[in-house]
């Protein structure tokens, strides 16, 4: 009978810590977006996408500058769809171009 309230609270604590403490905002604005949408192709390498978190694939991309990637992002290139599908504006895009490239580093 106490179990549910308990995982509710101890959810409610767990949650907020969990999402990368001590980030500028920003970046946690662009986790969201990153979860939400560009998971799906950058999370697996769907689509010979640049992985999460894989230096080496996002090397190349990172050398350009990360103004280059937004671009790129905000337009799209051959199987990335601009704004990666979504409806994001500019600087949640750019939050989430900067998520994925400072985890890439
Ligand atoms: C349908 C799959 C797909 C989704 C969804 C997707 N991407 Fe991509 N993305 C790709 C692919 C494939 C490439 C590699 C494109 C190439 O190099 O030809 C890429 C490349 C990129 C690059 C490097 C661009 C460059 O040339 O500098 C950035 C930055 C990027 N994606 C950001 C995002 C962001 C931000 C989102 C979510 C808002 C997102 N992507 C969602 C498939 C996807």
């Amino acid at each position: 009978m106490l179990k549910t309230p308990f995982i509710v609270a101890l959810s409610l604590i767990a949650i907020p810590a969990l999402s990368s403490a001590n980030e500028p905002s920003s970046l946690q604005t662009g986790e969201k977006l990153y979860k939400s949408a560009c998971i799906a192709c950058h999370g697996t390498g769907a689509a010979g996408a640049p992985r999460f978190g894989n230096k080496q694939e996002w090397a190349p991309y990172l050398s350009q500058g990360l103004d280059q990637m937004v671009d790129v992002a905000m337009h799209g290139k051959g199987a990335m769809p601009a704004r990666g599908g979504t409806k994001a504006d500019d600087a949640t895009l750019r939050a989430a171009v900067e998520y994925m490239a400072s985890r890439a580093k």
